[in-house]
């Protein structure tokens, strides 16, 4: 990066692929289809969109630059970016080994990879290094995936250590940013292959749009991700591409007081008798608070909190009148949710209750409204 990251995002036009002769602040959408290969001159070519697009590859210089990567594709959905990391690195029976607090739509993709291409899915708790080794060390692992923190148990995994372990067997290490994000953290420098995010959630950060990307740390990986998104179709469109550049600029301001206002949330949650439990990565109570807190620079505002009974959480989820009961997070609108019914019902009972998720368990995604409207509205909840 030639410029502190949050200059780099303030300018982002300065990353389109070559200067738009009006100077325009927001470099223009180029809504085609196709493009004719005798009006560019002996300049770079394009033909199709779904191969390449000076829109779209301006948010993929961007990406590529502020997590430190040698290229990137900007996908469809957030979850395209996942499907795009396994395609290109997954073989028929090849083997994966993941985090198993894992997004609940990246646990039910893993069960189409088995399904369909014979591929082998081990699960593991990555904050037991021995066990990550022990299974690398017994099985021919061609990728290790975690998140950090990881959604919904916000585990947060020490990346450099899994990327040292997983490298040492010669495996490829990819890490889901979508919580943390590059502004907090940057996977490829503590030793990932690749870097993958919603930008549906904080990049984007206004809720408005469903995508995401993946960054690769060399060239070599970066040419097979644009490959196969090429292959597969799972390249964004310029449209969407320029609603995500419209929250890109606030990134750091949005984190900060998400980060902030969850704090201040979790610690009032935290002494209410009808709390049994509160798991946010910036409080001391969190086990791995001290790796969050020199992990990432921010710690995003979404957590977890055990009711003392499911029939409460219900009811609370029932009488909020602000949060709304809604799956997703990094929204300027706080919600909540009970993952093992949204956004992680792609798991059974038991799976769930291995990485300490139950029906009483709520997630919180904390947005940008006051303070005291959000505590106003926990207190009436639960009355
Ligand atoms: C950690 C994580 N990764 C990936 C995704 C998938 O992103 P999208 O919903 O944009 O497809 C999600 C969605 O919630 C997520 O939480």
């Amino acid at each position: 990066m030639n410029k502190n990251i949050e200059t780099a995002l303030s300018h982002i036009a300065k990353y389109a692929p070559f200067e738009d002769k009006a100077g325009a602040s927001h470099f223009p959408i180029y809504n085609t289809g196709t493009f004719d290969l005798k009006k560019q001159n002996g300049n770079k070519i394009y033909d199709y969109t779904r191969s390449d697009n000076p829109t779209r590859e301006m948010l993929e210089n961007l990406f590529s630059d502020v997590e430190g990567g040698a290229g990137c594709v900007c996908t469809h959905t957030g979850i395209a970016s996942v499907a795009l990391l396994f395609e290109t690195v997954l073989k028929a029976n090849s083997s994966i080994l993941v985090e198993a607090d894992c997004y609940g739509g990246t646990f039910r993709l893993l069960k189409v990879f088995k399904e369909k291409y014979n591929i082998t899915v081990h699960f593991a708790n990555f904050l037991d290094q021995d066990k990550v080794e022990e299974i690398l060390k017994n099985n021919q692992i061609e990728l290790v995936l975690c998140e950090s923190p990881t959604n919904p148990g916000l585990k947060i995994i020490d990346l450099e250590q899994i990327a040292n372990i997983a490298h040492k067997y010669n495996a490829l290490f990819a890490v889901d940013n979508s919580l943390a994000t590059f502004i907090s953290q940057r996977p490829l420098e503590l030793g990932a292959d690749f870097s993958l995010f919603s930008t549906t959630k904080y990049v984007s950060g206004h809720g408005a749009v469903v995508a995401g990307a993946i960054v690769a740390k060399t060239q070599e990986l970066a040419q097979e991700i644009h490959y196969y998104a090429n292959a597969h179709g799972r390249s964004q469109n310029p449209m969407d591409v320029y609603l995500i550049t419209l929250g890109i600029p606030t990134l750091k301001i949005r984190m900060k007081e998400h980060e902030q206002l969850s704090i201040k949330i979790a610690n009032f949650l935290q002494e209410q008798d009808y709390i049994k439990k509160v798991t946010h990565p910036a409080l001391k109570s969190h086990p791995q608070y001290e790796l969050a807190k020199k992990q990432m620079q921010y710690i995003p505002g979404v957590f977890c909190v055990d009711f003392v009974s499911e029939e409460l959480a219900e009811k609370f989820i029932e009488n909020t009148k602000i949060f709304g009961e809604k799956c997703s997070f990094g929204s300027p609108d706080s919600r909540v949710e009970i993952p093992a019914k949204i956004s992680h019902a792609s798991f059974s009972k038991e799976e769930l209750a291995a990485i300490g998720i139950s029906d009483s368990t709520v997630r919180f995604s904390i947005g940008l409204e006051h303070i005291d409207d959000l505590i106003e509205d926990i207190k009436q909840a639960v009355k």
